[in-house]
């Protein structure tokens, strides 16, 4: 698989309908062909129902397909899941799993980890979202919050390529904190997510997430293979300059 520089996901959560969601795709897809980022990985996450248009548009462009989660099993009676095969056939190759919204509507480790093992038996890449909350952070007790999180979720997948996102809950843009974590915070972090990722698994990068934007984007990808951005991913211009500056 070719190695990026920096790879940028883009997470549109609930947030666009399926015209803004094509729209938004098309225009980055302009801009990237105008201007085009070689090194850089763009990956583009709408809402499950805006995914068949998006996968159009995307077709022959360099930027690939991603969803915002998917269920662990093949097919069957699961009213309301979609399974990482449906995702696959339509196009996708990345999915995020874990993202701390799901976890917070009740998703656990175990969950977040099984999932993650049904994207890789269908050939697409999880992006494994992991981060304290604002109180675990205030109690002090971020690193073993990490710690735990990264060891029991990726304790069962098998050794393929994967990618980890360190999303400190209370610096996602929405969570309402107003705080942001300064680039030095998040890269001490890194020492522990490493050392609690079981020893087995040797083909994986990290990537931040939380309240990224085009001025900040530098400071994180020197030690982060790249991010995970949601609020300044919504419009075109300030996300191509975000990964232009990644
Ligand atoms: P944000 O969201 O960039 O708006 O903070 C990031 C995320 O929730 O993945």
């Amino acid at each position: 698989m070719k190695k990026y520089k920096q790879i940028i996901v883009a997470n549109w959560k609930m947030k666009l309908n399926v015209d803004e969601a094509t729209a938004l795709s098309a225009e980055l897809k302009d801009m990237l062909a105008k201007e085009p980022l070689a090194d850089k990985k763009v990956v583009l996450c709408p809402s499950f129902l805006a995914m068949h248009d998006v996968a159009n548009i995307l077709k022959n462009s360099e930027i690939s397909l991603g969803a915002q989660d998917a269920f662990y099993e093949e097919e069957g009676a699961f009213t309301g899941e979609v399974s990482p095969a449906s995702l696959k056939e339509l196009g996708c190759d990345y999915i995020i799993v874990g993202h701390s919204e799901r976890r917070a509507m009740g998703e656990v480790d175990e969950l977040v980890g099984k999932k993650a093992q049904a994207v890789l038996a269908n050939n697409m890449i999880p992006i494994i979202c992991v981060g304290e909350t604002l109180e675990e952070y205030e109690a002090g007790n971020a690193k073993e919050v990490l710690a735990r999180q990264v060891s029991k979720t990726l304790e069962n997948l098998d050794n393929k390529y994967f990618i980890l996102a360190y999303e400190p809950v209370w610096a996602i843009s929405t969570s309402g904190s107003g705080k942001t974590i300064t680039a030095a915070e998040a890269i001490e972090q890194i020492k522990i997510l490493k050392d609690s990722i079981p020893a087995s698994l040797k083909d994986f990068d990290i990537v931040y997430g939380g309240s990224v934007k085009p001025d900040t984007v530098g400071d994180f990808s020197k030690d982060f293979k790249g991010a995970l951005v949601g609020g300044a991913s919504l419009k075109a211009q300030t996300f191509f300059d975000l990964i232009k500056n990644s």
